[in-house]
């Protein structure tokens, strides 16, 4: 059922596959944080802070302080914990947009800062952690987003329409809207992920393929654009599509430097 590529096409479009980079300043307003991707934030933060921060009420501190109520407080101002002169020293109040600099990568930010980590965090996972991290430590005046269970069967020996049913059937059956924004203008087309890895598009030209990798990331490859990049390889976990969301916009990346990409899945197709 699967297309079976051939591992070193795969192999060199995968190391070309774009890994957006922190960019910072961006205005992070209330309706893009209460829109955020809640589960998104929640594995940015189990994979990259939690080691070292607790958010909820009382929670200790670990390498990091304790975050409860982090949003509005001044930096380094947690009584409990032993900052850096750099965290103290630097009179920062904590908004959503000074946080989302900080994290775009700490060290320039607050240089001589404490926190060490192995890199900045990426875009669009920096939107959607700080969204988590308000909502998990009071600072969010929107509710709590209702988690649909995603239903993942572990055992790989299984089909993946099996393994992601929620997936499968989310991006089979719905159209996929790309916005390319190039200094030449703008490119919008729709493409429809199909059950035998191939991708047809809107577009007479635009074809491409996906395939599941062993991370449980799904990685396609669109290419015939006519615009510059021609090509485009991104991967994105499974689980992440496998709640069926709707909006003509709900990831962004930039393939290459001057190029904006802007993904969503609009429902059904022609
Ligand atoms: C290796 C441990 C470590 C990791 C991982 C880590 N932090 Fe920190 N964090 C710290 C330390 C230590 C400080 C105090 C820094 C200082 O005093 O300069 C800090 C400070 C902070 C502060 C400022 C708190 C205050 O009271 O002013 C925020 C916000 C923060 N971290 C968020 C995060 C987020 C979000 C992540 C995940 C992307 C993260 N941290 C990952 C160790 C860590």
């Amino acid at each position: 059922m699967q297309h079976l590529l051939p591992a070193l096409l795969i192999a060199s479009l995968l190391a070309a596959a774009h890994i957006p980079a922190a960019s910072a300043q961006q205005v992070l307003t209330r309706d893009a944080l209460s829109g955020a991707d809640y589960v998104v934030g929640r594995r940015a933060f189990q994979m990259r802070c939690s080691a070292c921060h607790t958010l909820t009420e009382g929670g200790s501190d670990l390498t990091g302080p304790n975050l409860w109520q982090v949003t509005g407080s001044k930096a380094g101002s947690r009584g409990s914990f032993k900052y850096s002169p750099a965290m103290t020293g630097s009179d920062i109040s904590w908004s959503a947009d000074r946080l989302d600099r900080f994290l775009a990568d700490p060290l320039k930010d607050i240089p001589g800062t404490s926190m060490a980590i192995p890199e900045g965090v990426p875009n669009p996972d920096r939107l959607a952690l700080i969204s988590f991290m308000m909502l998990e430590t009071g600072g969010a005046d929107w509710p709590k987003p209702e988690l649909p269970r995603v239903i993942v069967d572990p055992d790989r020996s299984k089909p993946v329409a099996e393994r992601f049913p929620s997936f499968w059937n989310h991006m089979m059956s719905n159209t996929t809207r790309y916005r390319m924004v190039t200094a030449g203008g703008e490119l919008v087309f729709r493409a429809y992920f199909n059950a035998d890895g191939s991708i047809t598009s809107d577009h007479e030209k635009i074809r491409g393929f996906w395939r599941p990798d062993d991370r449980d990331f799904f990685c396609y490859a669109l290419y015939g654009i006519p615009a510059k990049p021609d090509q485009l390889v991104e991967c994105f976990p499974m689980v992440a599509m496998s709640i069926p969301r709707f909006a003509e916009q709900l990831w962004e990346s930039k393939p290459v430097e001057g190029v904006q990409l802007y993904g969503g899945i609009l429902p059904g197709r022609p």
